[in-house]
């Protein structure tokens, strides 16, 4: 996919709320009826121009889309890695390590480093921590859960995945709450296709996870990807049908569905950055980096949920 010269169905109506005397959303400094109103179709280059000027959205072209792709490779590689390594009496600061060696390894950079002052190359969050887990000398026990969030810098694209892992045997509460964690990503992933609005993954996430008794964080979201760490637009995991951007081909973001086994309630530790569950119930999530095709979606981090 590529956004040269095709046409494409979406048209202007459909992606603004343009008023015929406010100034077209294309950039021209024209009327909008005297510009963009009459022209039925769009070209995907158009689309690029709308998204970036209402939106801050950065449409990806064929090479931003094949080097993003290679960043994912990498990182569902180190997920691979870090999955064969895990076990009980590990401390997190092994995943740290092995993450950091194997980026650099492959010729990338870890992207937690040092964003926005956050200490360690991955993020390592166990049972009753929701996300941004720091690495450190917590010990993982039999019959706990972590999630590891990897991001990659490879040849400048960000690719960013996570996936919640089993330490030795899981009990009954551990594999519902990845169950649903799992499932909540798939379902999102299901509602991605052009025409269809940002809000609509939300509402099909929520509607699921807290029909399987269980609740949907609702300070952290997915988020635009791939020139960057955390790009517009956002992508919450709750909400309402038909709210927020339509989805465009070339889009790319995450869907990142935090889950609790308990309330949604949160609260960040001393640490500045570990996020836990105030009732200190489990928490799982599954993360990966979703391109908007022309006719769907395709997982530029893929794996089976
Ligand atoms: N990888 C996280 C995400 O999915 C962000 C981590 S920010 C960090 O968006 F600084 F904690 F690494
Ligand atoms: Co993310
Ligand atoms: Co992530």
């Amino acid at each position: 996919m590529g956004l040269k010269e095709e046409k494409h169905w979406l048209t202007i109506d459909l992606l603004t709320k343009v008023g015929r005397n406010d100034p077209c959303p294309c950039g021209s400094g024209l009327k909008y009826k005297k510009c963009c109103q009459n022209k039925e179709i769009l070209t995907l280059e158009d689309i690029k121009t709308l998204y970036s000027n209402q939106h801050n959205i950065r449409l990806k072209e064929r090479g931003d889309i094949e080097g993003i792709r290679k960043s994912g490779s990498l990182v569902l590689a180190t997920l691979d890695l870090v999955e064969l390594k895990i076990r009980p009496g590990m401390i997190t600061e092994e995943i740290n390590t092995l993450v950091h060696d194997f980026t650099i390894k492959n010729g990338a950079t870890p992207a937690p480093l040092n964003y926005r002052g956050y200490p360690k190359s991955v993020c390592v969050s166990v049972n009753e921590e929701i996300c941004h887990g720091i690495p450190g000398e917590r010990v993982l026990k039999d019959g706990d859960i972590v999630n590891v969030d990897v991001t990659s810098i490879l040849d400048g694209y960000y690719a960013d995945a996570n996936k919640t892992f089993f330490v030795g045997t899981p009990g009954t509460d551990v594999r519902k709450i990845v169950g649903v964690a799992g499932e909540s990503l798939r379902i999102g992933m299901e509602a991605v296709q052009p025409g269809n609005k940002t809000g609509d993954i939300g509402w099909a996430i929520q509607r699921y996870a807290e029909g399987e008794g269980c609740s949907v964080v609702r300070e952290f979201v997915g988020h635009g990807v791939g020139f960057e760490f955390h790009e517009a637009p956002q992508i919450p995991h709750f909400g309402r049908k038909g709210e927020g951007v339509v989805l465009v081909p070339g889009m790319v973001f995450t869907i990142e569905p935090m889950i609790n086994l308990g309330k949604k309630d949160l609260r960040i530790l001393k640490d500045k950055w570990t996020v836990v569950t105030v009732d200190r119930s489990l928490s799982a999530q599954f993360e990966q980096t979703v391109l908007v095709t022309e006719d769907g979606y395709e997982s530029l981090t893929p794996f089976e949920v």
